[in-house]
């Protein structure tokens, strides 16, 4: 071994979580291909990664399953009704083949029935009015405050005013897909899941989604898990890659001027690199169902390929100054939405949300300045990257 194969990721290492992208960056240059004490396989550059999200030889690993083998311990000595491996059972990047297939065909269907424009212009101009009259805010309120509007819109939740339940339920759901989850935060999970059940309205969503379902096997409880993952995807995602985004732009003068001076095409361009640069899901898993051979090591079926995909956006054999915000980059084949068949189901939504939202914010957050008093923080989070707190205050 060479004193470069000594590299190794470890999610434990001081300040990782303020940035990774040091240690992604170390992994790329010195250990690309990392096995860990488990067998699992840790990958880190775009060569590797971006054919294995295309390649059919490759599946999901089913999170339901996971926890149907692990309730026995989580739930040991302990009285809550397990509902874990049924809140995550028909959650959409955990199926495979047909199940996954007509599940997508329907969720898109009866996602893309609405009339995302008018609900985010809508929204946006809400928030705004809504953080009006703050002389201080923190982006990541201001993000949650946006996506919530949207999202209560066409999801159907019970109490309008239930933006802190959501806030809570999102943030659990996306934790419960996290590497190293302690027993205590897999049970107040649970209780988040069986609480959540009261979240969500009988909705014209549901129905939609019913009726694109009928004649497929699905119960009330799956209506429920559909209804929980398009929750977390949606607001999740949205709300860390925005609340980020803001914050980059606000930080440079040239970004500023950039946006509010932009036509449509140049915030398209602007809307794509941020989300390489930010990458809100830094990792994804799959499992090859026969031998494969990466870089000339061969893994037998059944391995647990742990994909970098953040680290892959910052690949410098793919994007020129990968830790720079190039407003106008023009070749940008990121892997931000993921790749292949479970490629984002919202990755148009999410586009939208900056394409509509990114001028009108800027041109009421441009009052603001970063509150350098008050550092980022963000989530101890290994998957989903998720900023916890980013204040500005007036200039
Ligand atoms: C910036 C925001 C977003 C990012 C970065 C993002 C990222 C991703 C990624 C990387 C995947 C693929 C996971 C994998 O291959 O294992 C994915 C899947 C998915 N996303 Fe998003 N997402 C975002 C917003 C949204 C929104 C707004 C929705 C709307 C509901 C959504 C719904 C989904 C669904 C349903 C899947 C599963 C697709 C499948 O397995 O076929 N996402 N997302």
């Amino acid at each position: 071994m060479d004193g470069k194969s000594a590299i190794k990721w470890n999610p434990f290492a001081p300040n990782y979580f303020n940035d990774p992208y040091a240690i992604y960056a170390q992994c790329r240059t010195s250990n690309p291909i990392q096995q860990d004490s488990f067998g699992n396989v840790i990958l880190f550059k775009y060569r590797d990664i971006a054919p294995i999200l295309d390649s059919e030889d490759f599946e999901v690993s089913s999170l339901s399953t996971y926890f149907a083998s692990k309730e026995s311990y989580i739930f040991k000595n302990n009285s809550q009704c397990p509902f874990l491996a049924k809140a995550t059972n028909k959650w959409l990047m955990y199926l495979n083949g047909e199940s996954h297939r007509k599940l997508r065909i329907a969720l898109g269907k009866v996602l893309f029935s609405y009339d995302f424009d008018q609900l985010i212009q809508e929204s946006v101009q809400e928030t705004i009015f809504y953080f009006k009259h703050h002389k201080k805010l923190d982006l990541v309120d201001f993000s949650k405050h946006f996506i919530y509007q949207i999202l209560s819109q066409f999801i159907g939740l019970k109490d309008f005013t239930s933006l802190d339940k959501v806030v809570e339920f999102s943030n659990l759901a996306a934790r419960s897909q996290d590497l190293f989850v302690s027993k205590q935060m897999y049970l107040k999970m649970n209780e988040c899941f069986i609480e959540g059940v009261g979240l969500f309205a009988e909705s014209n969503f549901k129905a939609k989604l019913k009726k694109e379902l009928k004649g497929l096997e699905y119960e009330e409880e799956d209506y429920y898990s559909i209804l929980a993952v398009t929750l977390m995807a949606f607001f999740e995602t949205s709300k860390d890659n925005l609340s980020y985004s803001i914050y980059l732009l606000l930080s440079s003068p040239k970004l500023i001027k950039f946006v509010l001076e932009a036509d449509n095409k140049a915030i398209k361009l602007l809307t794509e690199e941020s989300i390489r640069f930010v990458s809100p899901l830094q990792f994804t898993v799959r499992i090859n169902k026969k031998v494969v051979i990466i870089q000339g090591r061969q893994y037998k079926p059944g391995t647990r390929f742990i994909l970098g995909i953040a680290s892959a956006n910052r690949d410098e054999e793919i994007f020129e100054a990968p830790d720079e915000i190039i407003f106008d980059r023009k070749v940008n084949p990121h892997l931000a939405f993921g790749a292949g068949s479970h490629l984002c189901l919202g990755a148009l939504i999410a586009r939208k949300e900056m394409e509509i939202g990114l001028k009108p914010i800027v041109e009421f957050l441009q009052k603001f300045e970063v509150d350098t008093l008050e550092p980022l923080q963000w989530a101890n989070q290994i998957f989903m990257r998720t900023l916890q707190s980013a204040m500005i205050k007036l200039k």
